[in-house]
């Protein structure tokens, strides 16, 4: 590490008068006649450096100083008579590292690019504050989540992206040349948790790429993004499933409270806990969506318009920002659900929306095979074809179900972004390949 250096946040609680090394970026340069201010920022924070021409040697090198430098300062802490407090340094000595050119190809930190620009220059884009702390809340995201799987028994799982087959839907898969065969890029890992649950695990989860060949240019769609996947074994039905996930949203929102406190403040956001999220019935909420004009058939899954709406009528009966959408039609899920009792046409399924927007699918699997063969028919899957996946149902499977969330949309709906590339550091869809 650079010899005596502390963090920015460091040296703002150090004592005035103490001398310290601080490195960083160059935010902003404001040099007049006799007198300088330059802003430099850290991973950790921010501080204002002052050089005063009759008591620092190098005064006149300052001209030479551009924006986005790296620079190490030696100086001595002052405290700021701004209004926002904090310290200053006097500068002592300044030494640059590495010197940026000018002019920058995107306005860090002014608002002023557009975000395709942004994104063609994220590392650029992400030395500001307010993108920093998007990414220490999702860094923080990922990090709860896992902890909360892991104390509550489950095995993180690290299972292929390169695949023979999907389960999803065959339209969304990428196809990639794998030597003299067909590979297909991982659209879940959904075939993968379901073996390890049978595999003898009985809780698994991960949290890795998932991949979506959408042509979608929405908000809300990235053709790949960061999955997390659970699955559990012995269940007594998708309430179970539902349990957990209400549990990891609520240990999830208060840890990001305690740890996030600067950065949720910095992008204005108030964290609501959940105190109970409502669990309904997909027809219950279609017959209030008939009641306010808007008509969706029995089989008809639910569009972006009434998911708002639902998130809107969830917030003002129940004062939740959560809602489990349960019971989805059997037509608008694959085969392998599992089916209520007396309800051929239903599914043991749900939708958990945040805010009125899709975060994540879960359900109970059909695990007895003979009946998943009679489904996987009827929606035109040859489970024969499929005998690596076939088989977990074969030699001793337990009632299991599980989830998929998306990251991204977590963050998206946490911050409440207006798009989710906002949320992912370089996104992908359909005209984004790079950088
Ligand atoms: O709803 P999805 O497609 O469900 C599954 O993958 C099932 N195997 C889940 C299960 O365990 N039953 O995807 C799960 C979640 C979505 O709710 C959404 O949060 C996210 O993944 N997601 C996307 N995020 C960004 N861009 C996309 N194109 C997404 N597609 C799904
Ligand atoms: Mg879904």
């Amino acid at each position: 590490m650079l010899k005596n250096r502390i963090s920015i946040k460091n040296a703002q609680e150090e004592k005035e008068g103490n001398k310290v090394v601080i490195a960083g970026w160059i935010k902003n340069i404001n040099l007049m006649s006799k007198l300088a201010f330059i802003g430099v920022r850290d991973a950790s924070g921010s501080m204002q450096l002052v050089a005063k021409k009759d008591s620092y040697d190098d005064f006149d090198k300052i001209k030479d100083l551009t924006r986005e430098s790296v620079v190490v300062v030696k100086g001595e802490v002052v405290k700021s008579k701004l209004k926002a407090g904090g310290n200053e340094l006097i500068i002592k000595n300044l030494e640059i590292l590495s010197k940026s050119e000018t002019p920058l190809p995107i306005d860090v930190g002014a608002g002023t690019s557009n975000l395709d620009t942004r994104l063609d220059h994220r590392f650029l884009d992400t030395r500001e504050e307010k993108i920093k702390s998007i990414f220490k809340i999702r860094s923080k995201t990922a990090k709860i989540i896992a902890n909360y799987f892991d104390s509550n028994g489950f095995f993180n799982i690290s299972t292929p992206k390169l695949t023979s087959m999907g389960v999803e839907s065959g339209a969304e898969l990428f196809h990639v040349k794998y030597f003299n065969k067909d590979a297909y890029l991982s659209q879940s890992p959904q075939i993968y948790k379901q073996m390890f649950v049978s595999g003898g695990f009985e809780r698994v989860y991960e949290i890795a790429p998932v991949f979506r060949a959408e042509k979608s240019h929405t908000s809300r769609h990235l053709t790949e993004f960061t999955g997390v996947d659970m699955e559990m074994g012995f269940i007594n039905d998708e309430n179970d499933v539902m349990d957990v996930v209400e549990g990891m949203f609520k240990d999830l929102l208060t840890n990001l409270k305690k740890e996030c406190k600067t950065e949720l403040e910095l992008l204005n956001t108030e964290i609501k806990i959940p105190k109970k999220i409502p669990r309904i019935p997909m027809a219950e909420l279609k017959e209030m969506l008939a009641k306010k004009g808007k008509n969706l058939k029995v089989e008809d899954d639910l569009d972006a318009e009434s998911e708002k709406m639902i998130g809107e009528y969830i917030l003002e009966k129940y004062g939740e920002e959560f809602v489990f959408v349960t019971n989805y039609p059997w037509v608008v899920r694959p085969f392998y659900h599992m089916k209520p009792e007396n309800d051929p046409n239903g599914t043991r399924s749900f939708d958990l929306l945040w805010n009125g927007v899709e975060i994540a699918t879960g359900a109970q699997r059909e695990h007895r095979y003979k009946i998943l063969k009679e489904q996987a028919t009827s929606k035109g899957v040859d489970l024969d074809a499929m005998e690596a996946y076939a088989e977990i149902f074969r030699f001793g499977c337990p009632p299991h179900g599980g989830i998929g969330l998306g990251i991204d949309r977590i963050v998206q709906r946490l911050l409440r972004l207006d798009n989710i590339r906002e949320a992912i550091l370089l996104p992908r869809d359909p005209e984004r390949l790079t950088p």
